[in-house]
């Protein structure tokens, strides 16, 4: 069953993205109106049932869809920049259909982009239940340098309502097979980086004291960047393991799909079944663009050499002329006069 409140919040967000992604950011359309997709799945509309435990209020839950879509799109194209999959927006309805390794990343880096939309607009206080900035919230410590540190519990507090609401929002109770198995694990996965203790929690302080002696300096703890959140899922998506389901009706467990690897599967691990598209060649089918035409780098070794981006296929190279500033002088006082001058660039390109 569907309630009201899902199906009006799927409706309101869809007319929402649809409305700001066409006024402005183009780059974002597609992930703005796939976003929905990551919570429907296979099944139409299987949002969860459960309400979020903010004020229900549609403006600001698609703009916090909104927002989400746009750094984990952001994050997403930066960690694959330099791979054959470089997290083109335009496959992802056909991508989301398999189990593979990169669906694993986009389901942990969408419900982490939302986890930390909500954490962050919790911590500014756009949230009413979200009681962040009560003053009786405040904690000082003081210590021999006079360091105060404010709101000390007002980052966990947001990061722990950012992983709840973002559970509640995108939890599909409507499938029960191994892919949704998958999917909702990754998801889980990707919203508790949130909370790892690899990630530097971000300090913020002011100076107070008489004219700017820094006698007591104010610090408040920040939420994690979002691009430290990205490398991090970047490195279990490295690292994920292929699984299976152990095909016991009671438990119905996810285990190694190679029974000799006795590696344990932890809640924070990325999981997939199904072997990864050939991103190689152009095909429609799985949603691979083919690395044709992709800037490729001769002189490196890593992802990005025309070696492994291309396919070896072979590149071509393209030379353009930019104008750079170039043999400046200082001239007195105080101006510094440069020439303009043609710099030769040369790019690769995958054939
Ligand atoms: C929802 O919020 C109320 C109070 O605002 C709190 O008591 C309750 O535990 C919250 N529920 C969940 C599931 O977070
Ligand atoms: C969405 O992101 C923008 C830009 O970072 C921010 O100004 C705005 O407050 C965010 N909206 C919400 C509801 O958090
Ligand atoms: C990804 O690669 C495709 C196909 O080569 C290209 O059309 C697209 O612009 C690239 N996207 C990004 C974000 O670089
Ligand atoms: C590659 O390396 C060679 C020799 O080190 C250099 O001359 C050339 O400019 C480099 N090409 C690029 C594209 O960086």
């Amino acid at each position: 069953m569907i309630s009201l409140h899902a199906a009006i919040l799927l409706f309101l967000c869809l007319v929402y993205v649809e409305n700001h992604c066409i006024r402005g950011e183009r780059q974002h359309k597609a992930s703005c109106l796939n976003f929905p997709y990551f919570m429907r799945q296979q099944t139409p509309l299987s949002y969860s049932t459960q309400p979020a435990n903010f004020t229900f209020n549609n403006a600001l839950t698609s703009e916090l869809l909104y927002n989400a879509s746009r750094i984990a799109t952001d994050a997403c194209e930066q960690q694959f920049q330099h791979q054959q999959w470089n997290c083109s927006l335009s496959t992802f309805n056909k991508l989301t259909k398999r189990a593979s390794r990169e669906t694993s990343f986009l389901f942990a880096i969408y419900s982490a982009g939302l986890a930390h939309s909500i954490a962050a607009a919790c911590s500014r206080g756009l949230i009413e239940n979200c009681k962040c900035h009560s003053t009786n919230n405040k904690i000082y410590r003081m210590t021999e340098r006079e360091v105060i540190y404010e709101d000390a519990s007002c980052a966990s507090n947001s990061i722990a309502f950012g992983i709840t609401e973002s559970r509640k929002m995108l939890h599909n109770d409507k499938e029960n097979d191994l892919k949704w198995r998958i999917n909702e694990h990754n998801k889980e996965a990707g919203r508790k980086m949130l909370n790892s203790n690899v990630l530097n929690r971000q300090v913020s302080c002011q100076c107070h004291g008489a004219s700017g002696a820094c006698a007591i300096k104010k610090c408040a703890q920040q939420i994690p960047f979002f691009k430290a959140i990205g490398q991090q899922i970047m490195l279990k998506y490295n690292n994920a393991i292929q699984v299976q389901s152990d095909n016991n009706v009671f438990s119905s467990k996810l285990i190694p799909y190679h029974l000799e690897n006795l590696q344990e599967i932890t809640e924070n691990d990325l999981v997939y079944n199904q072997p990864s598209p050939n991103f190689c060649e152009l095909d429609k089918h799985s949603g691979s663009l083919g690395t044709r035409g992709r800037i490729c780098s001769a002189n490196s070794t890593g992802s990005d050499s025309c070696g492994k981006l291309c396919c070896n296929r072979g590149y071509s190279e393209k030379t353009t002329f930019i104008t750079v500033s170039c043999r400046c002088r200082f001239a007195y006082c105080c101006d510094v006069k440069c020439e303009s001058c043609q710099k030769k660039v040369v790019t690769q390109f995958c054939n």
